[in-house]
Parts: C-alpha cells; structure tokens; sequence
C-alpha cells in the first residue's frame, strides 16, 4: 500500500482539513506514514496568514525538493491557503511540486494526483465536499467538527477571505450526525470550528442561528462531552450566545474572542465593525452571567499608522480586559489585503519591541489569573503524559495542566487540586 505524509502548518482549521485529506486518501488505499522518509506521497497542508508562515513552507520545500531527487516515484502536494493564495505559480518556482490544491479543493485532490501520473482524469467534484468525507483523525480523544467555512469580514489586514473563500455553512443535521458518530466511538472532547462561528447559519434552509445549534448539540450530547468553539467575532457575540454560555451544561467555559488593538481608531482601519468600548460590553456581559468563563484573545501590534497612543490604548485594554491569556502578533502586510497598500507601514524594529511590550505584560496578568485558581479542585481531561512523569490535561477553562500521575489513561476525567501556577500552565495533584 502507498504511504501518505501530511504536514499540517497554521490554525485548526488547517489541522482539520489534514485530517480530511488523510481520510479521503485512506479511502484511495493509502496508509499513514510514520517517517518522511517511508513516504510515497508527502502533502504540506499550508498557512500564508503571515509572511514568516509562508517562510516556514519555503524552506520546508526547500527539504522536500532534496528528498524527492534522492527517493525516485515520491510524489509532492501542496494544500491549504498558501496554495489557494499563489497557485499553479508554485509548480513555476518549486518545479519538484506534482501538485497545487487550495483549501476548496481537497475533495479534488485524488484526481489532480492521478492527473500528475499523466492518467486521463475527470475531476469527480466540481467544487469542495466536505460533507461526504471521513476525516481521519490524530485523536482518540478530541475532535474538530467544522460548522462552517470562508470568511466575509474582509478585516482589512486579514488573508482568509481570499484563501478560505466565502462563508458557507453546514446544514445542522450533518454536524449532528457526526457528533453522534464521535459519542460512538468514546470522543471526550469536540471543538465546533469556523473562522467565524457565532454568525453560522448564513444561507441555511430553514434559517438556523449558531446558539439554536448549540442548543441541540446538548440535546444530543447531554453531557457526555465537552463542547468547545472557535474562532467568534466579537461583533456577532449577540445575547442568546451569552445565555447559551450560561444554560448549557456541556459547553465549556472559555471563550476566545480576537479583539485585536485597543484603540477603537485602528479597529475601524481595521474594518472589525466594533469599538474598544462595545467590545469591553461584551466581556463584561458575558462575566456577569458565566462568573467562570475564561476569556482568552488575539492582538496585532504594529498595524499600518498605528501611533504610541494607540498602542498604549491596546496596554491599557490589556489591563483592564484581564485576558486569560492572549496570542500576540507582528502585522505583516499580506497580498490583496487593504491594510497593505495603507501609507505609514512601521518599522519591523518598531513592531517588535511593541510585541514585547504587550507580551510582557500579558504574561504578567496571565500569572496573575492563574494563581487566583491555587487551592481550587477542577476537573481535568488527561490528554496524555508530559515532562518528568507528570500526566497532561486541560480544565474546561482550557487551561494546561500537569499533575503527578498515578494511572490515570488518557481520555479519562480526573479531579485536580491546583497547587502552583504559571503564566501558561498550572501544576497540582489529584485528589483522592
Ligand atoms: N478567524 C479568526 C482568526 C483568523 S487568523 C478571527 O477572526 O478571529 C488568527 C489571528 O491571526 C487573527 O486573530 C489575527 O490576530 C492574526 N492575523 C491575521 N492576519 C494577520 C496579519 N496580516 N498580520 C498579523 N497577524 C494577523
Ligand atoms: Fe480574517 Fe477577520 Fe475573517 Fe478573522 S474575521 S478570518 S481576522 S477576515
Ligand atoms: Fe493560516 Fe489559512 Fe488558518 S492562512 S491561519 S491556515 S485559515
């Protein structure tokens, strides 16, 4: 049997459609490869949402482009975003690529491949099928389940609309039916994917908004596994999504809600529809009805024009949104976007020492946090081993935690008390 390699670069939707490409390859007889090197087809999955990810895959192909002259018959593909963006350009500059398949394409990937044999193909799917493909995937424990697709926010720094496409969402009783599959097979954990979730629904018959699926994904599940979501804007968190933070018993408390700048002049550059002072609202509204909810975010710094003030405006957001935790971020212009054409590009130097600013601080207030939760008995899933003998899991608060294990197995629910606390991990010891 053929072996297939899939390297997965960029977010959870990219990890996602890795598992789709290997479970629709699984159905064309090809087998999981351990190493690189036992590989018959290798298949970079890519991420173009910054240039140094595009970098990343550059010099990955850099690699690939010498193990391929050295194993004759290895064939080489190139998925995802950073496909979508250049395309059949690729094949021009990396001549050792077989070939080219955008995020939209994978249901058409076994035919391009039997095209790169040189075989007579027709191209079985006109357009992407999600619906019908089995992903193949890495966890026994935890499962993506995408709810939707594409983009339509056109946030002016943001790629994804132009990778990703526009938004389309899946029909509620397919999401189902695949739940019902993973309670099956012991899933302990899902995680409902989109680029933009909370506004899933658009264009659906019968209309169905994203709280009415949460709703009857707790019917359904009732408590049998963790529900989690990602990505949310922060402009579509409407009031039934808070009380369905509230009500249902399933859904984890933690929310990541991308604010991006705390100056409300770059989140209009920006196009991100919402100022600094709805976006506080929302948080406060939805501590006010889930005490518990961990909030955790994303930050640009170094946006086109962005002044000291304005990055002083996204420090003092920080400290009065006291995020969890936040993932920080170089602005780097990207192609067809707006914000890359804007005038008052800053200087890399300038950006980096902003990044260290925020990061600095957030660590700060994530510590902080984490150490209001010492002394605390929470609920673990045990994902798997870590360091030094400790056993790995996360709190429905999707806190890392590493505990002295004894026996416990993955997959398993233990009870924790937290004992020392990190900026981005506690440490505790099951209680008996
Ligand atoms: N759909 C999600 C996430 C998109 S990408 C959302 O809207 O929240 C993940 C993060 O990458 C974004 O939240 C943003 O912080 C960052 N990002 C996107 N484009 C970027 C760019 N051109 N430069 C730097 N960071 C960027
Ligand atoms: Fe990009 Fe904005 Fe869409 Fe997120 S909401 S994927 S940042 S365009
Ligand atoms: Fe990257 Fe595409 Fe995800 S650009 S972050 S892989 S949507």
């Amino acid at each position: 049997m053929p072996k297939l390699k899939v390297i997965t670069f960029g977010c959870q939707a990219n990890e996602l459609d890795s598992e789709r490409i290997a479970g629709l390859l699984a159905s064309q007889g090809y087998q999981a490869a351990e190493a690189m090197e036992e590989a018959d087809l290798i298949i970079l999955n890519t991420c173009s949402i910054r240039e140094k990810a595009e970098q990343k895959v550059y010099s990955q192909l850099g690699k690939l482009q010498i193990l391929k002259r050295q194993k004759a018959g290895l064939v080489l593909g190139l998925s995802g975003c950073l496909a979508q963006q250049e395309g059949e350009r690729l094949k021009k500059r990396f001549p050792c690529l077989d070939l080219v398949a955008g995020p939209q394409d994978i249901g058409r990937i076994p035919a391009l491949l039997a095209q790169a044999r040189g075989e007579e193909s027709y191209l079985p799917f006109g357009n992407e099928d999600w619906h019908g493909i089995e992903p193949c995937r890495e966890s026994r424990i935890k499962a993506w389940v995408g709810i939707m697709e594409g983009c339509d926010n056109f946030c002016s720094y943001c790629v994804v609309p132009y990778t990703r496409g526009r938004e389309r969402s899946r029909p509620p009783e397919d999401v189902l039916l695949e739940i019902e599959g993973l309670l099956t097979r012991g899933y302990r954990e899902i995680t409902l994917l989109g680029q933009n979730v909370n506004s899933y629904g658009k264009g659906l018959r019968p209309p169905v908004t994203f709280p009415e699926l949460l709703y009857r994904i707790e019917t359904l599940v009732g408590g049998r596994l963790w529900v989690r979501f990602a990505t949310s804007h922060p402009r579509d968190l409407t009031p039934q999504l808070v009380e369905a933070l509230a009500e249902l018993g399933s859904l984890c408390e933690h929310l990541h809600l991308p604010i991006q700048s705390g100056s409300t002049r770059v989140l209009r550059l920006m196009n991100r529809g919402y100022t600094r002072e709805d976006y506080l609202a929302r948080v406060n509204l939805v501590r006010s009805r889930v005490p518990k909810i961990s909030i955790t975010t994303d930050i640009i710094v170094g946006f086109p024009g962005e002044t000291e003030g304005d990055f002083q405006d996204t420090l003092s957001l920080l400290q009065e949104a006291r995020f969890d935790n936040a993932f920080s971020f170089k602005y780097s212009p990207r192609p067809r976007t707006a914000a890359a054409a804007f005038p008052d590009q800053l200087p890399e130097g300038l950006k980096s020492s902003r990044l260290q600013g925020v990061q600095r601080l957030q660590a700060q207030i994530s510590l902080e946090k984490n150490r209001t939760l010492l002394g605390r008995e929470v609920e673990v899933l045990v994902e798997g081993e870590g360091e030094r003998g400790f056993l790995t899991g996360r709190t429905r608060q999707n806190k890392i935690v590493h505990f002295q294990g004894s026996g416990q197995k993955a997959g398993g629910l233990v009870l924790v008390r937290l004992e020392e606390a990190f900026p981005y991990h506690l440490k505790g010891r099951v209680v008996t």
